[in-house]
């Protein structure tokens, strides 16, 4: 039986009884502001959130900057509330460089990928993604500008639908292929943007994703929720950056 406050699909009004203002309406989920210090994220699928609400208390408890979970039972998270514009938001303001913004994605992939694998998951089976077969970190598999909010304590990570176990050279070539995808969206109005937050992504970043773009570009077109002709651009997107790594100094 589905609690009686979920939301019901297909459009219809939202029930009487909604938790708060509704902040955004995300790919995947509604977030709502409880108060000033939490907010509530709810799956709008009724997807069970109990595996990554398990990874981000783990990267939290280690002080990798992330929400605290307060709460958490079925699709809905509580958790505490960052305060800031998304790092994509701050870009789009004109709020930080770009080569600023890659440094805060490389600096946050570097300090994840100090999290170690909590015991049970360093050997994970995986419906959903079959090319992972679990690692020694913790990984996010969707770091981009997007899912990073810029508090006054510093950027902090949200978003944990697609965090895994894993090796920092996926998680590397995720966030790479992301970024990518844009770049080679040609008629997109950040095509430019995009390839120069690529580069100096790919040189601010201690970690290669060479090794794993096979598998990246493999995650990303089974990814679900892609818009239309987004699957497509993903090959291209691979290729981009491994002409660009081969121009890229990396140690
Ligand atoms: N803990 C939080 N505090 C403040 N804002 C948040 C928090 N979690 C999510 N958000 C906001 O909600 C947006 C959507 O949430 P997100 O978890 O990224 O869902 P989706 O999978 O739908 O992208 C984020 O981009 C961010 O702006
Ligand atoms: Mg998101």
């Amino acid at each position: 039986m589905p609690p009686a406050d979920v939301i019901p699909e297909g459009g219809e009004a939202p029930p009487a009884d909604v938790p708060g203002p509704l902040l955004t309406s995300g790919t995947s989920a509604d977030v709502y502001a409880l108060d000033d210090e939490r907010v509530l994220r709810r799956y709008r699928e009724g997807r069970d959130a109990a595996p990554e609400v398990a990874l981000l208390r783990h990267v939290h408890a280690h002080g990798f900057p992330s929400p605290d979970v307060l709460d958490a039972s079925g699709s809905d998270i509580v958790m505490t509330r960052l305060h800031g514009p998304t790092l994509l938001q701050a870009l789009g303001a004109g709020e930080i460089s770009l080569p600023d913004a890659a440094q805060v994605l490389a600096d946050l992939h570097a300090g994840l990928h100090g999290v170690p694998a909590p015991e049970s998951w360093k050997v994970a089976a995986d419906h959903d993604w079959p090319s992972l077969s679990g690692g020694p970190v913790v990984v996010h598999l969707d770091l981009h500008p997007g899912n990073v909010i810029l508090t006054e304590s510093g950027p902090g990570v949200v978003d944990w639908a697609n965090a895994r176990t894993g090796t920092a050279e996926l998680d590397v070539a995720i966030t790479a292929v992301l970024i990518a995808e844009v770049v080679v969206d040609a008629g997109g109005d950040y095509s430019q943007a995009a390839r120069v937050l690529l580069a100096a992504f790919l040189h601010a970043s201690d970690v290669s994703p060479v090794p794993a773009l096979e598998d990246a570009a493999g995650l990303r077109a089974v990814a679900p929720l892609l818009l239309p002709g987004e699957r497509e651009l993903v090959p291209q997107a691979a290729a981009l950056v491994r002409a660009m790594v081969d121009v890229t100094a990396h140690p």
